[in-house]
């Protein structure tokens, strides 16, 4: 895909990695970018102003907003389905309410705004969906086990959507980072990418045409671990 000719709709567009995308994006050349959030009054002025930025009131887990955003960005031929949560706890103790939070957000959210988009991607076609998945969806971190369930199950939906509308002219990208320095891991000690750096190789994947990102150096070198013995990353991420 030409990002220069890409007319983009990221979620969780406010903060994070999602306001890296719209940065990204806009630095590359995109005709327009549909920044959307929960709160739009979130979005920093400064991208909001930007002739080529339109901001959409969108939560991933409320299908009215998504419906409204789906009619209103007709136009769209990349969605990133970025927008997440992370509740922390293990498979025993972790509060199931966050397990099922994590669920309706990382997993039914990412459904939910696909199929919402689908039909728009279809006739602005050739179109991409990029999903924001996590090196943690291959093989799960015991204190994030609701977490990477959830990851796991956008994962294997990444997986059936790619080939339902590969006849359809859409890509389905998964991109896989690990540890990311934004809001999600204050406080949690890792190496953690920076969101830029993210963004920009997830971005550049896009472009290329590729269908698996692994968007820093710490997801590439597991990746290939994973891509040789998953059963290996599994033990590696089990400590
Ligand atoms: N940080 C990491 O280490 C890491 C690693 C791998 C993958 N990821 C993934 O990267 C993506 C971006 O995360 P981040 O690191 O940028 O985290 P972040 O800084 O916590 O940002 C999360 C974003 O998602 C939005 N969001 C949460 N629930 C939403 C909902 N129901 N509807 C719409 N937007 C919602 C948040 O909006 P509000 O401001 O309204 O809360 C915020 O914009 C997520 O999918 C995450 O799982 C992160």
């Amino acid at each position: 895909m030409k990002i220069d000719e890409s007319t983009a709709l990221v979620t969780g567009a406010n903060r994070g990695l999602g306001a890296c995308f719209v940065a990204e994006l806009l630095a590359g050349g995109a005709t327009k970018v549909y920044a959307t959030a929960r709160n739009p009054q979130t979005i920093d002025p400064a991208v909001a102003g930007d002739p080529r930025v339109r901001i959409l009131a969108v939560d991933v887990t409320d299908q009215a907003s998504v419906d409204a955003a789906a009619s209103a960005a007709s136009d769209v031929n990349l969605l990133i389905n970025n927008a997440g949560v992370l509740g922390f706890g293990g498979p025993l103790e972790g509060d199931i309410d966050l397990f099922g939070r994590d669920m309706h957000t990382n997993y039914l959210g990412t459904v939910r705004v696909s199929r919402a988009f689908v039909p728009v991607l279809e006739s602005n076609g050739p179109a991409v969906i990029a999903n924001v998945l996590t090196l943690i969806a291959l093989a799960p971190v015991g204190p994030m086990a609701g977490y990477s369930a959830s990851k796991a199950a956008a994962h294997s939906f990444t997986q059936a959507l790619r080939a339902e509308v590969r006849n359809r002219g859409i890509t389905v990208v998964g991109a896989y980072p690990g540890g990311i320095d934004t809001d999600m891991l204050t406080g949690v000690a890792a190496d953690k990418a920076a969101p830029e750096e993210v963004a920009r190789r997830i971005v550049a994947g896009i472009a290329a045409g590729d269908t698996v990102v692994w968007p820093d150096d710490a997801s590439e070198g597991a990746g290939k671990v994973y891509l040789g013995d998953p059963i290996q990353l599994e033990r590696m991420l089990a400590g």
